[in-house]
Order: C-alpha cells, then structure tokens, then sequence
C-alpha cells in the first residue's frame, strides 16, 4: 500500500514507467544487449519483462526464425507487450502468464534466460532456478541484473528492500547448479551476471 502510493507520487512503474527507466541511457541498454551476444534463431526468455522493452529488442535482433518468450505475473503487462508487439509486426514473440512459482515454456530449447530487476522478486530462488534448468539448452545462459544495494540509503530500491547482494546471487545460483561465467562491472548499482 505504503509502495504503491511511493510508486504513483514518483510516477514510477507500470510498463510504460518500466520501459522509460530500462532504455534511459544511464541503465545502458545498448551495452548490456552487446554484451549479451543475440544471434539471430535464438531462443530467449525476458523473465518478468515488464513493459516489454527487452522483449521487443531481443525480437528485432533474433528475427523470424527465433523467439521471444515474454514471461510475467502481470497480465496487464503482458498485454501491454503483446500490443506494442503487434505494432512493430513482431510475430516472433509470446506472452507468457506466470503465477509466480511456474513458468509454461518449452523443455529444453531456450538459449538465454535474461532477467532485469526481477530476482529480489522471486521466491525460493534456488528451486526455481533448478526448475528452469529444464528449459535451456545444454549451454544456455541465465543473465541476471537487480540493484545490489551499491549507492544512496535514500534510494527508492534500498528504501524499499528491492535489492539483492551479488554474493548471495552467486551462492544462490551456485546451489541451483550453475556456473558464473561473466559478471560484468558495467553497471553502478546492478550486478550483472551470467551464468550457464
Ligand atoms: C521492476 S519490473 C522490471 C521490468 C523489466 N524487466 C525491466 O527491466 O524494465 C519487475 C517485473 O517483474 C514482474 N514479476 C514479479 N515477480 C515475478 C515472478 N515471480 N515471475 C515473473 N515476473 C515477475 C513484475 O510484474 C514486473 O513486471
């Protein structure tokens, strides 16, 4: 309740809010999609993708012959996407509702799970990311970014407890059965990491 009327007073949030922060030059769009290394035909999940605009991103650079599982707990999101998809004429991407705990998707075919700002979300993160493992290919890669509780006390995320300390993601992951194979210094506040 008390989030909520923070989240209206400061306009934040809500998938336009959410697509107006990720492609602000200070989050660093572009360099966190280089370093993600798309190719066209893969197979990629946005988990908790919000307004969508990952989503659409991963669509143009995957193209026709791949696909772009939009994944999230909130329908009007997902709607959202699924309309500003249709707009751009991206038949390559999904909606894909998720009750939180599970996520309908297809065994064994997904090059990249990315997730931005979404793991301080998550519950019982170990199991679910060991329920994942399902879904990705022999290689596929986990790419994780949240606020790491690096910067001001008086932030809206630190405030709000909407962080997660990398070394407990790493540990986390670890225990899930994954390998760390990047963790990137790109960004300020954010850990960025990826694993396989
Ligand atoms: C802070 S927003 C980040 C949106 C987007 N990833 C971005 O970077 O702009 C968090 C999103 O995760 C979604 N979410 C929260 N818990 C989730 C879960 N367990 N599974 C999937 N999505 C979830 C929320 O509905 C929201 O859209």
């Amino acid at each position: 309740m008390v989030e909520e009327k923070i989240r209206k007073l400061f306009q934040i949030g809500g998938p336009e809010g959410f697509n107006k922060k990720a492609s602000e030059p200070a989050s660093k769009p572009d360099e966190i999609i280089k370093a993600l290394d798309l190719s066209p035909g893969m197979e990629v999940v946005d988990l908790g993708a919000g307004g969508g605009y990952y989503t659409l991103r991963f669509a143009e650079l995957v193209g026709a012959a791949g696909r772009v599982y939009a994944v999230d707990t909130n329908r009007g999101n997902l709607e959202h996407i699924q309309t500003k998809a249709r707009e751009r004429y991206l038949d390559n991407v999904e909606i894909v509702y998720s009750t939180g705990d599970d996520v309908p998707l297809p065994e064994r075919e997904i090059d990249l799970v990315y997730s931005r700002n979404v793991y301080h979300h998550l519950t019982n993160r170990v199991e679910y990311f060991r329920r994942m493992r399902r879904f990705l290919k022999s290689r596929g890669r986990v790419a994780l970014i949240d606020y790491d509780g690096r910067g001001s006390r008086f932030s809206f995320s630190f405030l709000l407890g909407h962080y997660t300390r990398k070394e407990t993601v790493v540990d986390e992951m670890r225990e899930a059965d994954y390998r760390l194979i990047e963790d990137y210094s790109l960004l300020p506040k954010q850990f960025f990491l990826v694993f396989e």
